[in-house]
């Protein structure tokens, strides 16, 4: 199963994406993952595209492509989600091409949808845990406790560097810009399925399987 979540910033999709490895045995790939370890690592695709992301703006397509092939490889055709990718329609070409190549194919794109105003809501609030990952909304999804992680118990959230109002702003611009037509595309070829990200996170995670058939 090669399944694509589409959607804004803030949508949801990485939350979601975390109940979709255990109902489907899968992988999640998020290019905004991977960016993030290259940045945390100071290597020198990680330099390069932390300007691209303080700033909101995407990362070239021939960057994140390198990044998805030698991903893919690694995975050796294991069920994989994608999570953030991909975000143009370049991208989504360059996948096909990737998947031909592989003898794979994209079997579903679930894209899911929020009105801006609840995207500046949620990443507003978002704080994460800067040893494990794990991801928690002040209003949404608050801790256990104050502060700290619920899964590693690490001392000190975070708020991510691109949560911060300007920059939602731009992500946002650039979402309706360059990724939106993204679903258009795979509407074009019939494997597109959409959910109402509106609602708590159960509520969304039954409209996902239910639009999966799941
Ligand atoms: P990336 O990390 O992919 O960011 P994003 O797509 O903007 O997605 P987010 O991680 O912000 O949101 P999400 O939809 O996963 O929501 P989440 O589940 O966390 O990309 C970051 C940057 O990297 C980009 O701006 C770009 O520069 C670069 N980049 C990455 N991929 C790229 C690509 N393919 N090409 C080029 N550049 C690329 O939820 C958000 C918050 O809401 C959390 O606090 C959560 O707890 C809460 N929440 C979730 N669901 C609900 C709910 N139902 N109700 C209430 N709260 C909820």
């Amino acid at each position: 199963m090669r399944l694509i979540l589409l959607g804004p910033p803030g949508v949801g999709k990485g939350t979601q994406a975390q109940f979709l490895m255990d109902r489907l045995q899968a992988v999640q790939v998020s290019t905004g993952d991977l960016l993030r370890a290259a940045v945390r690592e100071g290597t020198a695709l990680g330099k390069d595209a932390k300007r691209y992301m303080d700033a909101g703006e995407l990362v070239p397509d021939d960057v994140i492509l390198g990044l998805i092939g030698e991903k893919m490889t690694e995975l050796k055709g294991r069920s994989v989600i994608f999570d953030g990718f991909p975000r143009t329609v370049a991208q989504a070409e360059g996948l096909d091409r990737l998947m031909d190549g592989l003898g794979q194919q994209i079997d579903r794109v679930l894209e899911l949808t929020v009105e801006d105003q609840v995207v500046i809501d949620r990443l507003s609030s978002r704080r994460s845990c800067p040893q494990c990952g794990a991801v928690f909304n002040l209003i949404s999804a608050p801790p256990k406790v104050e502060n700290v992680c619920d899964v590693c118990g690490h001392v000190g959230l975070i708020q991510r560097d691109d949560d911060k109002p300007e920059v939602i702003a731009n992500r946002l611009r650039v979402y309706h810009d360059q990724t939106a037509p993204v679903a258009g595309y795979y509407h074009d070829r019939g494997n597109l399925v959409q959910a109402d990200g509106l609602g708590s996170v159960e509520e969304v995670r039954s409209r996902v399987d239910s639009a999966l058939a799941i």
